[in-house]
């Protein structure tokens, strides 16, 4: 399966995805600069992404402590999500995301 990244500068990347990983870990072992600093305990909000509209509804609803945490995201948008809290399998195949800005 594949999910497609668009990174800070707008570039889209293709990313061979593998099932019953988050989509961070897909995001960060390809490389692109996501910091996800508490690696994927859902305590640090830096795994930041917005969720294409079209996909935004096939994710699972997100867990009270997912909403907590976006709360204290960074530019927050309709469609955002914690990267980490998205587990992929072939229904999200061909998922679509960009990487939210991250403070310094
Ligand atoms: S990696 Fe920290 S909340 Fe996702």
């Amino acid at each position: 399966m594949k999910i497609f990244v668009t990174d800070y500068e707008g570039t889209e990347h293709e990313l061979e995805a593998i099932e019953g990983w988050s989509a961070m870990q897909v995001i960060h072992e390809y490389g692109l600069p996501i910091k996800a600093e508490c690696g994927g305990a859902c305590a640090c909000a830096t795994c930041h992404v917005y969720v294409d509209p079209a996909w935004y509804g096939k994710l699972p609803p997100k867990r009270q402590e997912e909403e907590e945490r976006l709360d204290e995201a960074f530019d927050l948008k309709e469609t955002s999500r914690l990267s980490c809290q998205i587990i992929l399998d072939e229904a999200l195949d061909g998922l679509r995301l960009s990487l939210a800005p991250n403070p310094d």
